[in-house]
Order: structure tokens, then sequence, then C-alpha cells
């Protein structure tokens, strides 16, 4: 294929074989090896395979016009074009970094006959207008006193060796390892979260989220937790005021942080109907005082799984199921009898301490600090779903069964990652954070 019909089809100049460009001869060429599966009998580099790096003044220059084809008619439209050429100059000398390189610099710009300033004095000054001759002479001998002196400060300082060192200075040395620039790391909780979500994602649970600004009704009343129920006690809460749509106040007592996240179960049935699986990962608030295991603000994963068919035995091999995956396949687990007003049956759900084994003494006969000489570990509530709160959603309770789960996140976090303390969650103190990256 030939060069020009190369060129024209790849709308790229195409660059004979060890030819170097007209008008870039002066130039320094730095060329990229040959690729391997270019074609031989087409006899070009492909374009990319080649670059030029243009030190030498282009040949193209304003410098190559005469005045009057640059538009030039009086003195006062000389100063930019000076400028500009006094500017590339002072942009390319820094190329001229030993002899040879400060030969060819110096005849791109002093070369008597195709030098910068040569162009300059047959292009502008010869043809000159008389208006203008005076003009261009004065910013032509300006130019060359400059063009004179930096060269000969560059030639000096090659000749002292000052450039050989400004050389060594610059130079790039590319073995050098780069800059490392820190990275942060998703905090343990949301790990955990993740971890989590995974395992119940496998066996068929979707993920829901709900709000943290409840009402009362979502987070009490729907859950058959009635206005002066004992279990309130249990939940010291954060009632909060906001702005209503109007721009007025909420009524106080009309709005709450959520205590937990199982109002999000009456607002997944509101919308679904069964067959329901989710869970519900989020943070919750209790007005409790913070130490190693409260904290105001916390987190859990609610489970709900709702069907016409779904029996106790559904339930815990599930919890099982789950419990073994995260702690690992050798623990136990057990479910001991408990109360919550929207499960009936309502269990606690133990696992065999990880720390111990189950056998309740630690290290030298030493009895259990984690589970106290039990063995056992307790780990979350659970149970069935209440018929009652099946009326708050207006599923059949005599068709369809279900149970759920609220586990607390940070406990979970804290029992498999050994930490002793909630607060380290929420303190961000990075020589916590960068033990799990
Ligand atoms: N919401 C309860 C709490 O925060 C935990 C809980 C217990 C959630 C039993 C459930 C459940 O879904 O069935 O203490």
């Amino acid at each position: 294929m030939r060069n020009a019909e190369l060129s024209r089809r790849s709308g790229h100049a195409v660059i004979p074989s060890g030819v170097e460009p007209a008008g870039r001869r002066q130039g320094i060429s730095l060329r990229l090896p040959r690729r391997k599966n270019f074609s031989r009998s087409a006899n070009v580099y492909a374009p990319c395979d080649v670059l030029y790096l243009s030190i030498m003044p282009t040949t193209d220059g304003s410098q190559e016009k005469t005045l009057a084809a640059l538009g030039v008619t009086q003195p006062e439209q000389l100063a930019p074009l000076f400028a500009e050429i006094r500017a590339r100059f002072d942009g390319e000398s820094s190329v001229a970094r030993d002899e040879a390189t400060l030969r060819q610099f110096r005849d791109a710009w002093l070369g008597r006959k195709s030098g910068v300033l040569a162009g300059i004095t047959d292009n502008w000054l010869k043809p000159a207008t008389p208006e203008l001759k005076r003009a261009v002479g004065a910013g032509l001998n300006q130019l060359r006193a400059h063009v004179d002196a930096q060269i000969e400060a560059r030639r000096m300082a090659i000749e002292s060796g000052a450039e050989v060192a400004a050389v060594a200075k610059d130079r790039v040395d590319l073995s050098l390892p780069g800059v490392v620039r820190p990275v942060g790391s998703r905090h343990l909780i949301r790990q955990v979260f993740q971890e989590i979500e995974d395992i119940f994602v496998s066996i068929g649970f979707s993920v829901v989220e709900g709000p943290e600004i409840e009402t009362p009704y979502y987070n009490f009343e729907a859950l058959n937790i009635p206005e002066f129920h004992p279990v309130r006690d249990d939940m010291d809460t954060f009632y909060v005021e906001a702005q209503d749509a109007t721009g007025a106040r909420t009524a106080p007592g009309s709005l709450l942080l959520r205590t937990h996240t199982s109002p999000v179960q009456i607002r997944t049935m509101e919308k679904r109907q069964p067959p329901v699986r989710v869970i519900v990962p989020g943070k919750v608030y209790r007005r409790d005082n913070p130490d190693a295991t409260h904290s105001f603000m916390f987190h859990q994963i609610e489970g709900l799984a709702v069907d016409t068919d779904i029996t106790f035995c559904d339930f815990t091999g599930t919890i099982e199921y789950f419990v073994k995956q995260y702690f690992g396949a050798g623990v136990k687990t057990r479910f001991r009898p408990s109360y919550f007003p929207f499960t009936e049956p309502s269990v606690e759900f133990d696992v065999s301490c990880i720390f111990c084994g189950g056998s309740g003494t630690g290290a030298g006969g030493a009895t259990c600090g984690k589970c106290k000489g039990a063995g056992w570990i307790e780990l979350f509530g659970a149970g069935m779903v209440d018929p009652a709160v099946y009326g708050f959603v207006h599923y059949d309770a005599k068709k369809v069964s279900g149970f759920a789960f609220g586990m607390g996140m940070d406990r979970l976090a804290m029992l498999k990652y050994g930490i002793d303390d909630i607060q380290v969650f929420f303190q961000n103190d990075v020589r916590f954070l960068k033990q799990f990256p």
C-alpha cells in the first residue's frame, strides 16, 4: 500500500521507514521500537509507533510570511509578533543541553540562511514599508540581543558543567517506587452487614430498608405493642419534632427514632403479598448510656419470612444455617423460650461459646470469661410471627404463617472479631479501622 494511500485511509501522517519527516531534519526524533506484527512490506511505521519530539523551531512560524501577508500595517502590531517569537525561543532553549544540541539550536535561530532571525530579516525587514521599517529593525535588534545573550549563557553553562548537573537533577528515574496513596476501606460494621446479607441472599432472601424516623404506629402499635405496654420500657425512645409539609411543627410524640428494625416488617407486609422473605439492615436508636455494650445508636438486621406453609422447623433450620455460615460449621445452636409481643412463640437463640468451644473453661482451666462458664452465648431474639400482627397488614392469619428475627449487628461483629467495646465502632480511630482493611 502506498504511503499516501495509507495516510488518506487512516487520516494520520505516515512516515516512511528510516526517513525523517521533511522540516524536522534538525530535530531530535525518538523512535519507539517497531511493532513486531507490523507488515514489513508496507515499509512504513504505524503512526502510533513513532513519536517525534520537536525541539527545533517549526518552519511554519510567522517569520516565514511577509508582514503584509500577516496583515501588519501599523508599528503597534509588531510587538505581539516579536513577543510570540521570543516566547517560542525561550520555550525551546531548554533543550540545548550539550554542545551538539546547542549548535543545532543556535543554527536554527541564528543560521544565516534558514535561521529564524534570517527569516525575519528577509520576510519582514527587507520588504517592509517605510512606516514599518524602523520599528521592525528595532524589534529585530532587541530579539537578536536576547537570543545572543541566552545562547551565550547556555554555552557557558554547558562548558562549566553546570548543565550536566542540571540534566542529572532533572532526570526522571522510572525505577523509583510510585507515590502510595492510602485507600480507605469499608467499616467493619459495613463488612459484617455485607457478610450477613450474602448469607441470607444465598438462600432466597432479599434486602429491604426502611426509614430511621418512624411513627409510634410502625415502631410499636402495628407490632402488637400498644401504648402503656411494659415492653416499651425496654426501649427508651428518642421522640423527635420536625416540620410537616406545610411548615408546621409535628405534634409532640408523633415521630420517633426507630428503636428497632422491626417496623420494616410491617412496611414490607403492607406493600407485598406472601411469599415474603426479606432482611432489613439498618441503624436503630435508644436512649441508653454509653458503655462497653451500649450505645445510643447501633445496628440491627431484621429478618422476616411469611408464606402459606412455614413451620417452626423452617425457622430453626434457617437460623441454624445462618449461624453455622457466619461462625463456622463447628458451632452448635440452641433456643430458649422468650417473649416478644410480635412473635408467638418467641425464642432467644444461643450459640455454643466460640471462645471456649462450648466447654465453659478457658486457657489454663479457668472459667471462660466470655460465656462466664455457661458454654453458651446469647445471640438474638426471634419467633413465629404473632397472628395479631397479620391483622395490622390485612394478611389472613388462618392462611399464612412465618418467622421473624432481629439480630444486633454490633454484637455479632464483636463476637466474631473479638472486640470487647462497642464504642470503638463509632470513634473512628484509624488504628482500629486499619485492622479491618
Ligand atoms: N425487635 C427486637 C428488639 O429490638 C428484636 C426481635 C426479636 C426482632 C424477635 C424480631 C423478633 O423480629 O422476632 O429487641
